[in-house]
Parts: structure tokens; sequence; C-alpha cells
């Protein structure tokens, strides 16, 4: 367990505080910082968003939420009390500026005596104006932080109108992109595991790996969220944020320490060498498909476009298969190979770095060698194995080797019990000022680059997405991707 130091206290606001992401994943998360200690004694929760629920219908929301989405051996009756007491309710539309008047009344003395954080956990195209409302209504100073949730934007140019938007409000260094992906216990482990070891980065080149792969895989469909979902896919749901901030913390040199100018220069040189595909490469080295209706978990499910309030004619992405290139010295000729589905037939997210084979093998012919790979598991368990070769214990003829695999996975008796989710993190660093794990707009704008190439070239395609039966890995053509190089998906297990 760290060392436990609760925060100085704070003004959250959440605006769209009644809203999906709230409800799951936001005020869950604060509750479990109360309820850890984290929360410095003063520290208030204001939820905003543009419909009337009054001050006890929002506890009541917010109590129903918890309910569903605490897991019950975190339930505490005397901490919920507290809880309860440092949140309030405010009815604000980001379109009329008068309405932030409410906050402002309900911040009142507290907004100079201490920082507020703004997390706007509404769609991306009210970012901008919420700002200059903040401003305008007095409630932005140089300690206001504001949080940006993803999708900021779906292609460069829109990105850049909404970070602009915010920029004339708030400085780059209180501006927290979040992709919660970054929050993740063992993404963050990868940072140690690379950085506090001395074994693996001498190893950690082209020299020795000989392709990485990143999978995140998802058993559920778009969960009442056609509408958004229709007007984003898979590329830009999943690969232009997570999965690329994945692939930054495995390719990133090593910084100059762990502050957030240093890691993310890092990251940002490795997002600039992404090579950006030409539309050959893109019909070469990308795949995108959507599921048919087909069986999940034993279930018959429906296909994408039967799905409620789906369309016939959509030819959105719920899968991608790409091959990535680096084009960099580290990283030249050594394919990230990318793939995120909805609709599979397990839900799971992990990165495998596969190291070459040994360059020559003196064992006996037909032995078992299988080369060296590092298996990072994020989700459901989280996991970090490295796979070895062994001799197998006995006495017969000729040595005999066999896998086995390493792990170091943290024991329990130094593990927490339990693991934080990543909005704890990610919402606890925002308070402490830290930015380490939140994206700089540089960043976000080099990923819109490279994946506003696909989409151009998928634009371009007369080519219709291939179709996957719910419950299946994808498509045959995803599977191809790889076997034309030689290689395979490493199966989950
Ligand atoms: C979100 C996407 O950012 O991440 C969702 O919008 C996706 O479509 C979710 O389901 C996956 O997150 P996690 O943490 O469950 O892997």
């Amino acid at each position: 367990m760290d060392q436990l130091t609760a925060s100085s206290p704070c003004n959250v606001v959440i605006f769209g505080g009644n809203g999906d992401l709230a409800i799951r994943k936001l005020l869950p998360a604060l509750y479990n910082l109360d309820r850890t200690g984290y929360l410095g004694d003063n520290t208030r929760v204001i939820g905003a968003s543009r419909t009337d629920l009054g001050h006890d219908g929002y506890l009541d929301l917010v109590k129903q939420g918890l309910d569903q989405f605490v897991d019950r051996a975190q339930w505490d009756e005397a901490v919920w009390e507290r809880f309860s007491k440092r949140l309030t309710y405010v009815a604000v539309n980001a379109r009329e500026p008068e309405t932030f008047k409410n906050l402002a009344a309900e911040l009142d003395q507290d907004f100079s005596c201490q920082d507020t954080v703004y997390y706007l956990s509404t769609a991306p195209d009210f970012f901008g104006e919420i700002s200059r409302n903040l401003n305008e209504a007095g409630l932005v100073n140089s300690s206001s932080r504001v949080v940006l949730e993803k999708p900021i934007g779906k292609s460069l140019a829109s990105s850049k109108v909404i970070n602009d938007g915010v920029s004339e409000i708030f400085a780059e260094n209180n501006i927290y992109r979040i992709d919660h992906y970054l929050g993740k216990e063992t993404v963050q482990n990868l940072l140690a595991v690379r950085f506090a070891n001395a074994l693996f980065e001498p190893v950690w080149t082209n020299a020795h790996i000989d392709n990485v792969q990143i999978t995140v895989a998802e058993t559920v469909g778009v969960e009442g969220r056609w509408g958004y979902y229709d007007d984003s896919g898979a590329l830009r749901d999943m690969i232009q944020n997570h999965l690329l901030q994945l692939l930054c913390l495995v390719a990133m040199g090593v910084p100059v320490s762990l502050d957030a100018d240093a890691v993310r220069a890092e990251k940002l040189k490795v997002l600039k060498s992404l090579q950006t595909m030409s539309l050959d490469k893109v019909r070469r080295n990308t795949v995108r498909a959507q599921y048919a209706a087909g069986n999940v978990g034993g279930k018959a499910v429906p296909g994408y476009k039967e799905e409620e309030g789906g369309k016939p004619n959509s030819q959105t992405e719920t899968f991608v298969a790409i091959r990535a290139d680096i084009h960099n010295w580290r990283w030249r000729g050594v394919p990230f190979y990318l793939r995120t589905g909805k609709r599979l037939p397990a839900r799971y997210s992990e990165i495998v770095i596969q190291f070459k084979d040994v360059p020559h093998s003196i064992f006996p012919e037909g032995s078992n060698l299988a080369s060296n790979k590092l298996v990072i598991r994020l989700q459901p368990e989280e996991s970090i194995q490295l796979n070895m070769m062994n001799k197998l214990p006995g006495l017969g003829e000729g040595m005999q080797v066999t896998p086995v695999t390493l792990n170091l996975t943290m024991p329990d008796h130094i593990a927490d019990s339990r693991v934080p989710e990543a909005y704890e993190r990610l919402i606890l660093d925002v308070i402490r000022g830290n930015s380490t794990l939140f994206v700089h707009r540089d960043e976000v704008e080099a990923a819109w680059v490279w994946a506003d190439a696909i989409l151009d070239g998928w634009k371009q395609s007369t080519v219709a997405p291939h179709s996957y039966p719910a419950g299946s890995w994808g498509p045959q053509a995803a599977f191809e991707l790889v076997a034309r190089d030689g290689r395979s998906w490493q199966e989950s297990n």
C-alpha cells in the first residue's frame, strides 16, 4: 500500500453530473477516494447539468448509481453519510451564460480559498463554450483546472477547434485530457517494469524484439450508445486514443524523469514517428469490420445494425486490426499489431512483446523452443508474465526444454488487496495537480494525423467493411494481416 496523504481541499465540479460516465465511473471513484481517506476534509463535489434535479433529486440519483456501481465489499454507510455531505447539485446550461451564476453562487467563498476542478463529462462540442462561460462568470483563476473527456474531436481539424476553444481560457498546464487507460494500474506498472529494471532496456529494440501486439477485446456491444458510436467507430473510439497511448508507453525512450513534460516529450516522439499511411498502405495494413448477429457467452445477440437505435445502412466499424510501423532507429522493421473490437468472445486487454528466436538452436531437432514473450495483461485480471525456456527435469537422453512462465505480478503481501479503478487514480492526480498521466494537446494532434490518413483511406475505398459474427475473433482478414508477415495473434489464455 502506498503512503496515504489526503489531498488539499478542492471543489470538483462535474458538468454532465447526471450522465452515464458520472454515475457509472466518476462518482463511484470519488466515493472510493473518500472511503480510502484520499479526499481532503473540505473537498466538495458539485454535480452540474441542465436538468433541474434539485439537491435531493441528485442525491437520490447518485445513491442509486453507487448502489449499482460500487462493489458491495467497499460499501460503508458511514462513508456515504460523509460523502453525501460533500455533494451538491446546480442546474447549469452550457449554452446559457446566465445559468453559470447558479454555480458561482454555489462556489461563492470557496472559490477563492481552494482549488477548483471542472470535469467536462459532456459532448466535446460544449468544451469551448463551457470554458468561456465559466470565465465570464468569474470562475476561472490561475489554479482552476479543467478535465476533458475523450473523444477530443473526430479529426485533426475538429480537435483543433475544441482545443483552441478551451485554450482561450485555460493554460495548457491546467488542461487535463483524460485517457482512462493511462490510469489502469498495470499500465503504470509498465513504466516501472521498463524503467526501474536494468534488464529490459538493452533488449528493447528491433535487434531483439520481433513484434508487438496490443489487443483490447470487448464482449459488450454498443450498450445503448448507437448514435454516438455510429458517428465514431472503433478507430476513433479506441485506437486513436487508448491503443495509441499503450503503444506509446511500450515504444517510448527513457524519459529524463517522471515529470509530465518529460514523459509526454517521449510519447510525442513515438506518435510523430508513426508512419502515416498512404492509400495503398491503408488497404494493405488495416482491416475494418462490423459485427453481425451471433452468440456471445452462450447468448444470442443482434448484429450492430439491428441494435437499439441502429440504422440498416451503417458502414461503421466495430472491429479494427492494424499493422502500425514506427519509423525510428529503435523500432524500424518491428510491426506493432493493434486490434480491438466489440462483441468478441472474451473481454481482455493485453500487450505482448514478442522477442526474436534464439539465433541458432543447440537443442535436439524437434525441441519445443519458443521465443521469449513478455505478456502484460491489463484486464480482466492484472498481470505481467515473462515466458522463458527451461530444461525439462529428468534423466532422459538429450536435453529436453519446455516453456515456463515467470510471474512478475505483484505478490499479495505487497499489493493492496484492492486495485484502484483507473478513474480514482486520475481524479486524484487532477486534484493533486499532477499531469503525468494525462495527454498533451500535441499528442492528441499527432495521433489524429495518423488516424485521419486511415479514415481518409477508408472513405475513398469502394470496399465495404468486413462482417464477423458476434462472438468470433473478427474477420478472416484480421488473421491474414498478421499471417502475411509469417506471424499470428497471440491467443488469449
Ligand atoms: C471507452 C469507449 O473509452 O472505453 C468504450 O468509449 C469502451 O466504447 C471503453 O467500451 C472500454 O473501457 P474499459 O476500461 O472497459 O476497457
